[in-house]
């Protein structure tokens, strides 16, 4: 008769198909740590407790100490036909230690089992996606370390806006991606707060179990208050989604910086050959394949975090078998972002920067008039005065093909008495990074106090 762990009440065996299809082994079996690690706690929970023989619950860890064993080391593999994979552990469990292994599932059901097992995985591997954040963070700073004094145009519109530094670009990101982490920490936390464990199919269960024990034993702050709402909810699932989908927004956009910065057009960067990829027919292509996929798998991320909003939506309580699709789709993302990040971080440490190419983009497209008002300003003008002359002169430039610097100072005297030799020390791109020294500047100064800051707390 059927092998299924609910085969009583049942008088056919499921269709083959209906199997296949009601089958998670496939994409559950990565849990399988986490399934062990569960029920060898449950074990000694039941066990302690007298709810089972201590010498059951002996046989049992044991028995699973050994399924894990051999799952690492490859003497197990997962059945294709299995349900899932705490299924798989259950029979494998009976089928080595014989009637200890039947009583394993006593006081607790699948539905409490696969959060705890899910919580768990998540949580491990949110800490390795924020490791993974980290390496980035660091050679960002490596690089803007070295480019404190690269003068670039900072862009609003994409117009060249105002005088900055390579390495403020960066830092800017450096910020970003320590806001990600901090959502990833704050995501774990509560992930890790209310153990699931023992909150049975959906409500409790008359056996006198010891969830306190368990919750601290899996590393869990206390057992959730309500055990339907422990068996119900995936928030968990979707706040990490809503994380990783915040840091795929965050790559996507460096992303399409540096698709804009490769191109002939700007030229601010190369990647290394071994970071590009080229075209089957144009000899002369080197594409910016790496950012291109980063930026397009984005679009899977958000798309996984909808899938969990929506599978949840609209379920009544408690479990609901919809919920199973909740694991290929946080799975998936948080996939997809350990993929990005692997290949992200030693993308940027290998490129080269071109200096000259940024400066030069920055001595053109008056991204100095600003510095321009200000030197009025300083003489006493009122912004909004010292504006419309500086928009004057840079009308008159534009008109005699010239720029800031190269206006001839009467020309300058003639818009207002106020200027003197010294507008051209004001006006120079050096200069004009150098002075914007305000907290959180691209000053040189103020940016090495923010790489400063951040080596900091990556430690
Ligand atoms: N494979 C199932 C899932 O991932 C495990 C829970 C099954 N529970 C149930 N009542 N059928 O959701």
């Amino acid at each position: 008769m059927s092998d299924k762990l609910w085969a009583g009440r049942f008088s056919k065996e499921t269709e083959g198909k209906v199997s296949a299809f009601n089958s998670s082994v496939s994409f559950d079996k990565r849990m399988f740590r986490e399934d062990i690690e569960g029920g060898i706690v449950h074990a000694r929970m039941l066990g302690k407790t007298g709810i089972i023989p201590k010498s059951d619950s002996e046989v049992i860890v044991a028995g699973l100490e050994e399924i894990l064993d051999d799952i690492e080391s490859e003497r197990l593999f997962f059945a294709p036909e299995a349900e899932d994979i705490h299924t798989f552990i259950e029979s494998q469990l009976t089928k080595r230690v014989g009637e200890a292994g039947k009583r394993l599932h006593t006081a607790r059901s699948r539905n409490d089992q696969v959060t705890t097992d899910l919580r768990l995985y998540l949580k491990r591997e949110a800490v390795e996606v924020r490791r993974l954040l980290y390496a980035l963070i660091s050679t960002l700073c490596e690089i803007a370390q070295a480019h404190t004094e690269t003068v670039m145009p900072g862009y609003t519109h994409l117009q060249r806006a105002q005088p900055m530094t390579f390495a403020h670009h960066l830092m800017a990101y450096v910020s970003m991606f320590f806001r990600d982490a901090e959502r990833l920490d704050d995501a774990v936390k509560r992930m890790m707060r209310d153990s699931p464990l023992g909150s049975g199919a959906l409500a409790g269960t008359l056996h006198g179990i010891d969830r306190e024990m368990t919750a601290a034993e899996l590393g869990f702050e206390k057992p959730c208050d309500n055990s339907l709402d422990g068996v119900s909810d995936r928030d968990y699932c979707m706040e990490l989604a809503g994380a990783l989908s915040i840091i795929m927004v965050h790559l996507s956009r460096f992303s399409e910086e540096i698709i804009l910065w490769c191109s002939w057009e700007f030229k601010f960067i190369e990647l290394d050959d071994a970071y590009a990829t080229g075209s089957s027919i144009m000899p002369q292509k080197k594409n910016p394949d790496v950012a291109e996929l980063v930026r397009g798998k984005s679009a899977r991320v958000f798309g996984n975090l909808q899938t969990l909003l929506v599978t949840m939506k609209g379920l009544p309580l408690a479990y609901n078998k919809d919920m199973q699709e909740d694991k290929e789709a946080v799975f998936g993302a948080v996939d997809t972002v350990k993929q990005c990040l692997e290949v992200f971080a030693p993308m940027l440490k290998t490129m080269t920067v071109n200096k000259e190419n940024m400066r030069a983009a920055a001595a053109e497209g008056f991204i100095n008039a600003t510095d321009c008002a200000d030197y009025l300003v300083k003489k006493g003008m009122a912004f909004r005065n010292a504006y419309k002359i500086t928009g004057e002169l840079v009308a008159l430039c534009i008109g005699r093909g010239t720029d800031l610097e190269r206006l001839p100072l009467d020309e300058y005297q003639k818009a207002s008495d106020l200027f003197e030799g010294d507008i051209y020390d004001a006006i120079s791109l050096a200069n004009c990074v150098a002075k914007r020294g305000s907290f959180g500047g691209p000053a040189p100064k103020q940016v090495r106090k923010q790489i400063s800051v951040a080596r900091k707390r990556l430690k």
